[in-house]
């Protein structure tokens, strides 16, 4: 990758834009739409949202009134937990196009999977939610379909019913979690992985050996993560609601971190994860 507009291919020819802008714990109206609109003004062309963010009615106002044509910008949103399953699913993303109010999504994703502590039926579950998917996938509603915070064994299944295969798995990763095995097995199966909070929420930015580089390149500790992402094949989604962050964590197109450094980063030890765990959580 390059430039900011340098995509990424998806399994269905598809280009994503190799950063995506997360909105993630930024709140719905003004503050959503201004941030939105920074990114776009500083040439991010991916806007990552999701339902139980509450922020998609802002989301879509930036994007309509931006300047920028829609086709011009990738929009994913994700559908929540509550309303897994097929017929739910289809209201679900009807409320979330009513709510951004645009013509067609790019990229639709399973938020969470349903898990074996929450229903014995939950690779049935996962599998109803994904046939909703696939039939807003072949009416052009959508141009790519995908999974977040899906393991391998949540995926398997579902690879084996699916008509349509997931193209994209977005998934906490930064440094200190890199989530390897998940990693190899959506390269495997040309999955593309997303990376949400690639800055660890911002609490990796202190990290000595980050620090290091960031003097090295003569950049920010942010700027490390995110490119760490990139030359590692994963998209990562940093978030910010302050201007200056916003452009910084774009700025990444002019150093190469060598591959010994990219090991080293991928050698930290685990932390700093948010501590949601797909087998675990009860939401
Ligand atoms: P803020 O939104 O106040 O600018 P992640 O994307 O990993 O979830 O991280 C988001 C957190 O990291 C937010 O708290 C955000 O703060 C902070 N952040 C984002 N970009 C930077 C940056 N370039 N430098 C320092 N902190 C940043």
């Amino acid at each position: 990758m390059k430039k900011l507009s340098d995509c990424f291919t998806l399994a269905n020819n598809v280009s994503i834009p190799c950063i995506g802008f997360g909105t993630w714990q930024i709140s719905d109206g003004n503050s959503v739409i201004q941030s939105v609109l920074t990114a776009i003004e500083n040439g991010y062309r991916h806007i990552d949202t999701a339902a139980a963010y509450e922020n998609e009615k802002g989301v879509g106002q930036a994007i309509r009134s931006c300047g920028v044509k829609r086709e011009d910008i990738f929009v994913t949103s994700k559908l929540w937990n509550s309303q897994r399953g097929y017929e739910t699913t289809l209201a679900a993303f009807d409320r979330t196009m009513a709510d951004l109010q645009l013509d067609y999504l790019d990229l639709y994703l399973i938020h969470w999977p349903a898990n074996a502590k929450q229903s014995n039926d939950w690779q049935k579950i996962n599998q109803e939610t994904w046939r909703a998917f696939e039939k807003l996938y072949k009416e052009k509603r959508i141009r790519a379909i995908g999974v977040s915070n899906f393991l391998p064994h949540h995926l398997e299944p579902l690879l084996k019913q699916a008509e349509i295969k997931p193209l994209v798995n977005q998934i906490e990763f930064h440094p200190g979690y890199t989530q390897q095995e998940t990693v190899d097995f959506c390269k495997l199966h040309r999955i593309l992985v997303e990376a949400w909070s690639p800055l660890g929420q911002g609490k990796v930015l202190a990290e000595p050996e980050l620090l290091r580089l960031a003097e090295k390149y003569q950049k920010s500790t942010a700027q490390i993560c995110v490119k760490w992402c990139l030359q590692s094949g994963i998209l990562p989604l940093p978030k910010s609601t302050t201007p200056i962050r916003i452009k910084e964590n774009s700025f990444v197109f002019d150093f190469e971190l060598s591959t010994q450094e990219i090991q080293t980063i991928n050698q930290l030890p685990h932390r700093w994860d948010s501590g949601f765990y797909p087998d675990n959580i009860d939401f």
